[in-house]
């Protein structure tokens, strides 16, 4: 096999960032050895981090690091929940994150859903709720709506304090996310659930609107509609109807948050987001756990995860992206834990698991 060579921007952040982001690299330098692959990484500061060198949350530094990459693998931003008044903090996951959403045009967010087979009893749901398991990819939009519209804070004639949000949406914004779940849907299970909103709001009957049109292009998928929430109530009830979930920026929010309980942990759950051109950032779906940081306890299962959506979506490498699960199955079926899903029973910690996970990966047959 020729050699392929990869840059990865890495933006480990604040809080557990850096110590599951060391995590993550531990495994893909063993998928680069493994498959004779040559990954470089070029390191760069967000949020926190970034503030402290340059009194910015996302500088141009990083945006120039990001640009000279073919992926970002994004840790976590933001600081403790009693300092939010400090500068170095306020607002910083928006400032940081929603600057990258901005400056790469990152329309289409990803969330993949997915039950372990040995974490089953995991889950906060009754076990007879998820019989069938859940395995469910939220895809958010992630350019629009209410997140981008104008935000305005002033005094009425009265002199009372109000405040606005507009939530816009144009139909092509619409029709790429839609279009896009339509396409994994029929890779999958062929169910598509658009979320809206529509006995309420102008965007979500556009949004209906465009998922209608979309659906004769695949005639293949079986198109449903749900309110959000309805949604939320049935993705507790029974997550196991859902195949792809397709909605707005700020339900899509909400809901993943939602569903991302559903595995057991947060520390279980990654997400894409991708552009036009097919960039991307990978990244966990929780935050930076300050009250967790640096004692090697937390879970780096998502960020693990994150790399190894990376391979696969950014770099074609999809044995290798298997070869990362089946090593993490795998050393969940051995009954290693860490504290998150361990729940008060023995656990290792975030460098054991990802050494076992390693070696795990190292062992496996699959190879070219
Ligand atoms: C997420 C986060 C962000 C969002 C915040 C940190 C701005 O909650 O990625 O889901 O609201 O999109
Ligand atoms: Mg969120």
């Amino acid at each position: 096999m020729e050699k392929i060579k990869k840059t990865i921007a890495i933006l480990a952040g604040d809080g557990i960032g850096p110590e599951v982001m060391a995590c993550a690299i531990d495994v893909l330098d063993a998928v680069a050895n493994k498959y004779n692959h040559e990954f470089t990484y070029k390191e760069a500061l967000i949020g926190g981090a970034a503030f402290d060198v340059y009194a910015e949350h996302c500088p141009k530094q990083t945006i120039d690091i990001c640009k000279s990459a073919d992926a970002i693998l994004f840790g976590s931003v933001g600081g403790p929940v009693d300092a939010q008044n400090d500068p170095k903090w306020q607002a910083c996951e928006a400032k940081s994150i929603l600057a990258l959403r901005k400056t790469f045009d990152f329309g289409v967010n990803i969330r993949p859903i997915k039950m372990f087979p040995a974490l089953k009893d995991n889950s906060p749901i009754k076990n007879e709720r998820i019989v069938n398991g859940a395995d469910i990819e939220i895809f958010r939009e992630l350019s629009g709506d209410i997140y981008f519209g104008e935000h305005k804070r002033f005094v009425n004639k009265e002199g009372i304090r109000c405040a606005t949000d507009v939530a816009e949406y144009d139909e092509q914004t619409i029709r790429h996310i839609v279009r896009a779940a339509f396409k994994r849907a029929g890779e999958r299970r062929k169910i598509l659930t658009s979320i809206d909103k529509a006995n309420v709001l102008d965007t979500s009957r556009l949004w209906r609107d465009i998922a209608n049109e979309e659906a004769k292009n695949f005639p293949d998928v079986t198109l449903k509609h749900m309110y959000v929430d309805n949604a939320a109530m049935q993705l507790v009830l029974n997550p196991a109807q859902f195949d792809v979930i397709v909605t707005g920026n700020l339900f899509g929010d909400i809901l993943s948050d939602l569903a991302s309980v559903l595995p057991g942990s947060l520390g279980l759950v990654p997400s894409i987001s991708l552009n036009k051109e097919g960039f991307g950032l990978y990244e966990p779906a929780g935050g930076s756990a300050f009250d967790i940081m640096g004692k090697d306890i937390a879970n780096p299962i998502a960020q693990i995860l994150s790399a190894a959506l990376m391979l696969s979506y950014s770099f074609g490498m999809h044995e290798e992206a298997i070869a990362i699960d089946q090593a993490i199955d795998q050393v969940l079926a051995q009954g290693f834990r860490t504290a998150d899903i361990a729940g008060g029973a023995e656990s290792i910690g975030s460098k054991e698991i990802t050494q076992k996970i390693v070696t795990a990966l190292i062992e496996s047959a699959l190879t070219y």
